[in-house]
């Protein structure tokens, strides 16, 4: 059944009709295609264009065709353009003639914006609820271990000590964004389309606010050319689901290396690793290798979405069709990802004597002595070059700082009275850092708690 065939001699061609359909993939949005269509009949009601009876059964008839899609053959043999074909097809072989009103002034180009946001907001929600069991897991791994500490890096060097949960509250924040960046990609999603008709508004009078109340809609778009060439808040979702891929990616990174045996910091759970078909000892993080490389994947989906938008005259062209592949792709290499991200989380135990020891091999406490020198006077680039040359003197001896005594660093220089020697601890020196979203551990006990009594605040 075609939509369209009216104007046509012949029928499309079999090549062009296999390369144009979209059925394949676009029947990802039949309950909202249905739910949809639903409200639209409720609309034709009100404007007088269906009766009440009529009306009845193309609910009706909506309501068991749902059912039935979720049966197994229900596309056996289908050749649809695409799912709103079908659905009204299915429609006409079970209500009869009546189905043949039920396009009434609508266009396939806002049914398709429609079905899409319907699907999204959806969505939205639920990669929320699983930002939020990941979230969870960062903290209970904090809480586990608070007094934990690490070295800190910058350029993969060792920069300066940090508290484990100060670590991991700082994914905590990237992921709490993006619960937020999902919110706004709802909110901006979450505005009826129907009633612009195929570009210039329907001709029939609808009661559009009332058709966005009956479909949980907030409101109602302004403008029924914007509407028709509009994907925005497509790209809003994938900009939302490439972001926390991005932070998903880097959270995996840093577990892939801080689990290796280089560092020795972590270890994975055997339900996450995966051994090797050759080398017996392997215990691969094939996990977290898999979420960092399927980010790429969703930053694909992202730029292609763009590109096929970049240049597209005004208003709806038929390369927006290619919208939908990589927007479902994006969502469920996400969620897939956010649920093994939990699963790593829980899995994960931290060994705190392997960083607490590259700490403490390393110079992290340069920057608290440098300091502790500048809040007993000595200008601070003077002391910077002071605790500069201390670093050097120690490389060149082969000191690590637990080498060195009060004497002998009031000998190295004056500044260095002897309270000093109690900074080589890098323990220590973070106790200056005291700070609001500093790594002070009453700051970090304080924004450990916060986080938690945030979450338990977070509505999904
Ligand atoms: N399958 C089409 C899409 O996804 C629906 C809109 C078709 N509109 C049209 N004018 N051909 O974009």
């Amino acid at each position: 059944m075609k939509l369209w065939g009216g104007r046509f001699e012949s029928g499309p061609g079999e090549v062009f009709e296999r390369f144009s359909g979209s059925l394949d993939f676009d029947r990802r949005l039949i309950e909202w295609d249905i739910r949809g269509s639903q409200a639209f009949a409720r609309a034709l009601e009100q404007v007088g264009i269906l009766t009440a009876e009529e009306r009845a059964q193309i609910v009706d008839a909506f309501d068991a065709i749902l059912l039935e899609s979720r049966t197994p053959d229900f596309y056996e043999g289908a050749t649809d353009e695409d799912v709103h074909t079908l659905v009204i097809r299915k429609l006409g072989e079970r209500a009869g003639k009546v189905a043949d009103k039920i396009h009434t002034g609508r266009s396939r180009n806002e049914q398709v914006s429609l079905d899409m946001r319907l699907w999204l907001r959806e969505e939205c929600t639920d990669l929320q609820a699983q930002l939020f069991a990941v979230m969870g897991r960062l903290l209970d791994l904090a809480e586990q271990y608070p007094h934990a500490i690490i070295p800190g890096y910058t350029h993969m060097r060792r920069a300066q000590a940090v508290l484990w949960p100060h670590y991991l509250l700082a994914y905590f924040e990237m992921f709490l964004r993006d619960w937020q960046r999902f919110g706004d990609a709802r909110r901006r999603a979450n505005v009826l389309p129907l009633g612009s008709g195929a570009l210039a508004g329907s001709g029939f009078p609808l009661d559009r606010e009332s058709i966005a109340k009956d479909l949980g809609f907030e409101g109602v778009t302004h403008n029924s050319m914007d509407v028709s060439g509009d994907r925005d808040f497509a790209l809003d979702f994938l900009y939302a689901c490439t972001v926390t891929m991005i932070h998903l990616s880097r959270l995996a990174e840093d577990f892939i290396l801080y689990s290796s045996e280089e560092f020795g910091w972590l270890e994975l759970g055997d339900g996450v690793t995966s051994g090797s078909s050759l080398m017996p000892q392997k215990k691969n993080p094939d996990s977290l290798e898999l979420i960092r490389g399927k980010s790429g994947r969703v930053v694909g989906c992202l730029t292609s979405l763009l590109v096929t938008m970049k240049g597209l005259p005004m208003t709806y062209n038929r390369d927006m069709q290619e919208d939908k592949v990589p927007l479902f792709d994006a969502a469920e290499q996400l969620s897939g990802s956010l649920l093994m991200t939990s699963a790593v989380i829980e899995s994960t135990r931290l060994n705190p004597a392997r960083p607490a020891a590259a700490a403490e091999d390393s110079w992290v406490v340069a920057t608290d002595l440098a300091e502790a020198l500048a809040r007993a006077g000595t200008p601070f680039h003077q002391a910077h070059q002071i605790v500069g040359r201390f670093v050097l003197e120690s490389v060149r001896a082969g000191k690590k700082p637990a080498d060195w005594t009060a004497e002998d660093m009031q000998n190295f220089a004056p500044e260095f009275t002897p309270d000093f020697v109690a900074l080589l601890n890098p323990a220590e020196g973070m106790k200056s850092r005291e700070i609001p979203g500093g790594t002070g551990p009453k700051a970090v006990a304080t924004a450990l708690a916060h986080a938690r009594q945030l979450l338990g605040k977070l509505i999904v």
